[in-house]
């Protein structure tokens, strides 16, 4: 089995980057299929904290190939400061990097765009809570046939059309917002150049080089962005990112059919976190909610927004797992809920209402109290176990009443920040 997809399987943040980041240990290429800017992985590598917005999580291997996937969208100001910050803690030195020539550029304009949109939204009470990154304006391009790709760097004629068409299509815009800001093509062109210059050493046919990795029996791992619950198609729209955040996004994100998928695997936390705006069934306002978020640490990588908190919600897990087919469950952040006096689990929403419904936002969820928590000896067991023997008994439980319930099997839990506090059940490949 050479490829594995790791998705989020919640609202993202679930802790990816560095279930990534352990089960790329394994893999010659680490490729991202789709979102931009707007994820966000911690990663604490030796005691050090980093954070990559753009790069894979597979970075800290050297030689193993990072790609950015044609399902990407890619702002290269931002992506040179992070290659650059990378390279600084000495990690990418050895040319691993590899960007489509079809994934998508998100521009100055995008992302201001996408700024001023959310402040009219917020006045009038109709707030997405973008992360403000410019990937939904960046995606809209794309679907409306105007958008940037990274091949269009090479080709200075299409660059200064598309250019003149994204001017066409925005500055009125801007104008209504009565905003300075215009598509500015001369400049835009000078600039693409530069970036066209900067990276073409690493642009390729994405789907080619994985596909011929994946003849040759190489190791790949497709890491997602966000979350399924996120996901375009099948999130709580319109209160979802602009890009396919579950499992099959690969297949274009990457150009790959899908008879090349092996595993899938999803990641969760132990309990559920939101940022932005949006249905959140199992939200805990009040102490509870802030008592999760000050154990968990939960503010935003990306924008440093605190996270909304709540228990873990088995149907969205469930529906989850159904529109990725999952084949494996990774648990994340087991130890924050050992931090807690009690600990609740929804198994089911109230009238028998189920995800994938705009009835989302109006569920009440059916909880249960989770037995055996609330020791104060049980955190610090629970983040000194490196085997499931060692998980303490009531942790195992709450495994085995997830995976019994979602129907998937628990692949590997996580008990602590470090790499070392990874309890793997399942060989990734
Ligand atoms: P956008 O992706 O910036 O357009 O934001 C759309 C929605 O997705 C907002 O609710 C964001 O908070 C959410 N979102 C985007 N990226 C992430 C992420 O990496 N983690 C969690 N939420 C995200």
């Amino acid at each position: 089995m050479s490829t594995l997809v790791v998705v989020g399987a919640q609202w993202g943040d679930e802790g990816k980057g560095k279930v990534v980041d352990v089960l790329a240990a394994d893999a010659q290429i680490v490729a991202r299929f789709a979102g931009g800017n707007n994820a966000g992985h911690t990663l604490v590598v030796d005691g050090k904290q980093i954070v990559t917005h753009l790069v894979p999580s597979g970075c800290h291997y050297p030689g193993t190939l990072c790609v950015l996937g044609a399902g990407m969208v890619i702002d290269p100001d931002v992506f040179q400061a992070e290659v650059a910050e990378l390279q600084s803690h000495g990690l990418l030195l050895r040319d691993e990097l590899r960007v489509s020539l079809g994934a998508h550029l998100i521009l100055p304009f995008h992302r201001v765009l996408d700024g001023l949109r959310e402040d009219r939204a917020s006045a009038s009470d109709n707030q997405i809570g973008t992360t403000r990154r410019g990937v939904g304006p960046a995606y809209e391009s794309k679907a409306a046939r105007r958008g940037i790709r990274v091949r269009d760097l090479y080709e200075p004629a299409r660059l200064r059309e598309r250019l003149e068409q994204c001017k066409a299509a925005l500055d009125p815009e801007f104008e209504r917002f009565g905003s300075s800001i215009r598509v500015e093509v001369d400049d835009l062109v000078e600039r693409g150049k530069r970036w066209g210059a900067w990276m073409e050493r690493w642009v390729c046919d994405v789907g080619a080089l994985c596909q011929t990795a994946i003849d040759s029996g190489h190791r790949l791992l497709f890491e997602g962005a966000q979350g399924a619950m996120l996901d375009l198609d099948h999130g709580t729209y319109p209160f979802v990112t602009s890009s396919s955040a579950t499992a099959g996004g690969v297949c274009p994100g990457i150009g790959i059919g899908p008879t090349a998928i092996h595993r899938v695997w999803g990641i969760t936390k132990a309990y559920t976190t939101r940022v932005g705006a949006g249905p959140f069934p199992t939200r805990l306002d009040g102490p509870q909610g802030k008592a999760l978020r000050d154990a968990g640490h939960e503010y935003g990588a990306t924008t440093g927004r605190p996270r909304d908190c709540g228990w873990l919600d088995l149907p969205a897990l469930k529906y989850s797992a159904r529109i990725n087919g999952l084949t494996g469950l990774c648990v994340t952040k087991l130890d924050v809920l050992a931090d807690l006096p009690e600990v609740e689990i929804c198994v089911a929403y109230e009238d028998g209402l189920v995800p994938g419904t705009d009835d989302l936002g109006r569920v009440r969820p059916v909880l249960e109290k989770v037995p055996g928590w609330g020791d104060p000896d049980l955190a610090r067991r629970l983040r000194a176990a490196r085997s499931l023997a060692e998980v303490p008994a009531p942790v195992r439980g709450y495994l085995d009443f997830i995976a019994d319930r979602v129907g998937v099997p628990i692949v590997l839990a996580s008990v602590g920040p470090g790499r070392a506090q990874t309890i793997s059940l399942a060989e990734p490949f």
